[in-house]
């Protein structure tokens, strides 16, 4: 059954993305380059636009795929309120439908960026239609994922716990028997039917008097109780699932998963220092100034910055710090640097801390010891290439093969993260 299952699994697969391919082939818009376009639109949309919902602007997949003037848009993005100030009537008319709130203006984006904006707006509306077609398949498909390596754990535990019972068993039903018989020899022939009562107290003591069983029965229990100490000791100080309560409840599966927005956009640290870095609430405001601005929870956003929705204006003498809990928090012995991992180590945020893009609060995910450090760092090979760190280890491997004078600077002992946190 499962071999089917995975067949089929591999077939809708793969199906789905010849299909996904043709669509995006055949596309009668398909000019700009998709790719390119993701990162300008990360970089400058995101913050107003979602391609499949309205977020501070319009969902751009709908109207971006019906409007065939691609020469209108150009001018749109480049420089709407040209077009408004012309009284283009499209331009008027979404204008007033988003209550004039205006958009920014791209004047640094040539025609051609925006060509790759839309095609990469285009071809991911494109991918979610498909999807969302091929969903119950897939789904059909999904349902059957086989049992995890918990479950076949789980199950090999009872196994081998039924066996020992049944071992257990085995013998004390043989030491019974063996009263029982001398019990016989003693007793006279009627009275053997019935163990009496009396004798209960002898058999449990002549039970305490079998050393084997005494033995074994000691054995399980030293196995256990060990057992529990060493996970317990095992796992002091380990925190993983760690999961304290926010001053906001703030959604990373709304935000960083339903609206893609880049984790650089709020985190921007991780890719340049290392600390990673919570983000001010002033990056907030930049959606919640008009987003779910009825909203408890953003409006203690507002509490915190001091700012009155109602006259649009902040008070700063009544601003006060969010105290966000910290969730991760490695002991002060350690030294962890995030651009080292994510620049360099070109390692995904979702490596270290799980899918965050679908945690509703986030949460403590890899467990953080020292032995989950080293053992990623056995297993990870370096990417060594065109990094000019590595290009000059591999100079100076080769004057010191030359037996030529080699300093600690031409290491790079005079890089400042070198000595100072
Ligand atoms: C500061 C927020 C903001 C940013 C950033 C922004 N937009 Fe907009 N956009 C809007 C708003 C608001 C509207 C609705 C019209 C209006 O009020 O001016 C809009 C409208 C549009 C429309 C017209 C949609 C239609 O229905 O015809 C397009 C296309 C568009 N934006 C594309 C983009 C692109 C591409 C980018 C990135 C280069 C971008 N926008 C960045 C806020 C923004
Ligand atoms: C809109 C802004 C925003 C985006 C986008 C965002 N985050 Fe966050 N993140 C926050 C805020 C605010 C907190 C602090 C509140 C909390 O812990 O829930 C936080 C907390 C975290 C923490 C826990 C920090 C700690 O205390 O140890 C991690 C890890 C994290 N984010 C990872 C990510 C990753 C990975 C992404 C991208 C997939 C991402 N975030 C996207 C705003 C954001
Ligand atoms: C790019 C725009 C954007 C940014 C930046 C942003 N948000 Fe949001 N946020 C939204 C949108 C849009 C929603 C509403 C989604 C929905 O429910 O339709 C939302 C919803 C929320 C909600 C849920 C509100 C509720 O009552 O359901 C909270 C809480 C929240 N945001 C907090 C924050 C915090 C804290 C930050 C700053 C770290 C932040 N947001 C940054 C766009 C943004
Ligand atoms: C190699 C594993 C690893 C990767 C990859 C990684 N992190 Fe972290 N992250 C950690 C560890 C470990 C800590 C705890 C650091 C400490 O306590 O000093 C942490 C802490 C954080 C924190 C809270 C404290 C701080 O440093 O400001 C945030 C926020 C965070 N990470 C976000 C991210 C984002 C966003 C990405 C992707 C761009 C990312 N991390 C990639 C391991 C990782
Ligand atoms: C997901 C895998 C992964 C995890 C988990 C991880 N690392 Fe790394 N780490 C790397 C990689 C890959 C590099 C090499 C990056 C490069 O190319 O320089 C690296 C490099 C480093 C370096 C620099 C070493 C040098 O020779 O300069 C330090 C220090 C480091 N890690 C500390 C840590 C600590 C502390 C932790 C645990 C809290 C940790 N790492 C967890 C993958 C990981
Ligand atoms: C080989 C190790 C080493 C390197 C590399 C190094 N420093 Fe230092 N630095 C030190 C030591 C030790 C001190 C403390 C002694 C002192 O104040 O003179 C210090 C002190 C400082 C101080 C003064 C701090 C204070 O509170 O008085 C500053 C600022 C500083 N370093 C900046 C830098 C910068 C910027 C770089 C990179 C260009 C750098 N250092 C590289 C070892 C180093």
């Amino acid at each position: 059954m499962r071999n089917i299952s995975l067949i089929f699994k591999q077939f809708s697969k793969t199906v789905l993305l010849l299909a996904g391919f043709a669509i995006l082939g055949f596309s009668a818009h398909a000019q700009g380059d998709a790719t390119k376009g993701e990162a300008l639109f990360k970089a400058n949309c995101t913050s107003c636009h979602a391609v499949d919902h309205q977020v501070v602007g319009p969902a751009l997949g709908t109207t971006v795929t019906e409007e065939t003037d691609d020469k209108w848009l150009y001018k749109w993005v480049e420089n709407n309120t040209a077009l408004i100030a012309a009284k283009d009537q499209k331009a008027l008319k979404i204008y007033n439908q988003f209550n004039q709130q205006g958009m920014t203006v791209f004047g640094s984006l040539a025609d051609a960026d925006v060509a790759n904006i839309l095609a990469y707006v285009r071809a991911d509306w494109k991918a979610d239609q498909a999807k969302a077609a091929a969903a119950p398949a897939a789904g059909a498909a999904g349902a059957d994922s086989g049992p995890s390596s918990f479950v076949v754990f789980a199950l090999i535990g009872v196994i081998v716990v039924a066996f020992i019972v049944i071992l257990v068993l085995n013998k004390v039903i043989g030491t019974l028997e063996k009263v029982v018989l001398r019990a016989k020899d003693l007793a006279p022939e009627e009275e053997v039917a019935v163990v009496p009562a009396v004798d209960r107290m002898a058999v449990i003591r002549k039970l305490a008097k079998n050393k084997k069983l005494v033995f074994f029965v000691l054995l399980c229990g030293t196995i256990a109780c060990g057992s529990w100490a060493w996970v317990t000791m095992w796992n002091t100080n380990v925190h993983q699932g760690y999961q304290p309560e926010q001053p906001i409840h703030f959604p990373h599966d709304l935000h960083a998963g339903v609206m893609k927005i880049d984790c650089q956009y709020c985190h921007s640290g991780a890719y340049k220092s290392k600390n990673a870095t919570i983000p001010s609430l002033n990056i907030c405001m930049n959606c919640h100034k008009t987003v779910k601005t009825e909203s408890p929870e953003i409006h203690k956003i507002y509490d915190a910055l001091g700012y009155d929705p109602k006259t649009m204006k902040y008070d700063s003498t009544k601003a006060h710090p969010m105290q966000w809990v910290r969730v991760h928090n490695l002991p002060d012995l350690v030294y962890f640097n995030h651009s080292q991992h994510v620049k360099v180590g070109q390692i995904r945020c979702q490596t270290c801390h799980g899918p965050v893009q679908t945690m509703k609060e986030i949460y403590q995910y890899s467990p953080l010891t020292m032995k989950w450090c080293i053992q990623c760092h056995k297993r990870t090979e370096v990417n060594y290439k065109g990094n000019a760190y590595y290009d000059n280890m591999i100079a100076v491997h080769d004057r010191i093969k030359r037996g030529e004078k080699v300093t600690e600077a031409s290491l790079g002992g005079i890089e400042c993260g070198k000595c100072h946190y």
